[in-house]
């Protein structure tokens, strides 16, 4: 590591306290010159030191840049191997992944960019991605043993790793609306966009990419018309917590998730925050902007283990299992 690197992982490492030039140069074996050097540098990145002479340095609270060293000191000892790439601006990060997947990268990596200029959405639709102000993460899998036998329960898996992150993180309670969507205090702040490549001769799956893009502030003048009525931000005034912070507890929860990725091991949480259980809800196979006809109206009853969606409709079940369905909740 460069000395700028060690810098920046002492000061993520000792958020909310000054530490002394003197001391961090004696910790690097470096001198003073070195580590006012780096700290420079870091601030030329983007990252806001405060330096007072008789106390020292510190990130600034609002200092909250992705970053490697920020990030992975909290990902868990065992998971550290994973290769993390963080990047200032990309067109998506699950077409980096993917493209990275084709270089041969291992499963487990994990790209992440400040900013997105072509984020993707479900149904083709795009994800707005501006700078700084959200979290773009993308991992890549390679499918083996038991991950094979359930591929496509990634997403509802991950669903509720974004939702045991925030819980952790926050302290706050997620709500779940299937597929993949994650609220917070009535809000979108989450949608997940898995995409996977089939091996022709086998049929199985050979890697995906599960993208997830969060909604961490509000962007200065709020957000886009288009999805200003539905969507909220994690993050609120009082609420400082550095996205490194997040980012970490996301990885965390999908890698203990996709190490064992038997429904019964995220489930019922799946079910108890869903926030569409017992709800009136109307659906379609179709999307853009829907006639009248193309709903049809039911009660949603629950969710079973591949994570399909249980529907009373008049004096039927029916069992919605494809992403590709548009849901609404009945108000
Ligand atoms: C949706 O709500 O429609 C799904 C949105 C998924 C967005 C994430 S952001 C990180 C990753 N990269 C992308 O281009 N899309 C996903």
């Amino acid at each position: 590591m460069s000395v700028k690197t060690d810098v920046l992982a002492l000061l993520e490492a000792s958020r909310g306290k000054d530490l002394s030039g003197q001391d961090i140069a004696r910790e690097l074996g470096v001198s003073r010159t070195a580590i006012w050097k780096a700290v420079k540098s870091l601030e030329e990145e983007g990252y806001q030191v405060k330096a007072a002479n008789n106390r020292g340095y510190r990130l600034a609270d609002h200092s909250d840049l992705l970053s490697e060293v920020g990030i992975s000191m909290k990902i868990k000892e065992k998971y550290r191997d994973r290769q993390l790439v963080v990047l200032k601006k990309i067109d998506s990060t699950n077409l980096e992944a993917k493209r990275r997947a084709l270089e041969g990268a291992e499963s487990g990596l994990l790209v992440l960019a400040e900013e997105q200029t072509a984020g993707k959405g479900r149904k083709g639709r795009g994800f707005y991605s501006p700078e700084g102000t959200g979290i773009y993460m993308s991992f890549m899998f390679r499918p083996e043993g038991g991950q094979a036998e359930h591929p496509v329960l990634i997403t509802t898996a991950a669903a509720v790793a974004v939702a045991r992150a925030l819980r952790q993180v926050l302290g706050e309670e997620a709500q779940i609306k299937w597929v993949n969507d994650v609220y917070l205090r009535d809000r979108k702040v989450c949608g997940i966009l898995t995409e996977a490549v089939t091996d022709f001769e086998s049929g199985g799956i050979d890697w995906l990419v599960l993208g997830i893009g969060i909604n961490y502030r509000e962007p200065k003048g709020g957000f886009p018309e288009d999805i200003r009525d539905r969507a909220g931000a994690v993050c609120t005034d009082s609420i400082k917590v550095p996205r490194n912070d997040l980012v970490a507890a996301v990885a965390n929860q999908v890698y203990d998730l996709y190490e064992n990725l038997n429904p019964e091991n995220f489930m019922d949480d799946y079910r108890a925050w869903s926030n569409v259980i017992g709800r009136e809800v109307r659906f379609s196979s179709g999307y853009a902007k829907l006639q009248e006809d193309e709903w049809q109206w039911g009660t949603a009853i629950d969710i079973d283990e591949e994570g399909g969606l249980i529907v009373q409709v008049e004096g039927e079940k029916k069992v919605l299992r494809t992403g590709e369905i548009t849901l609404r909740v009945v108000e």
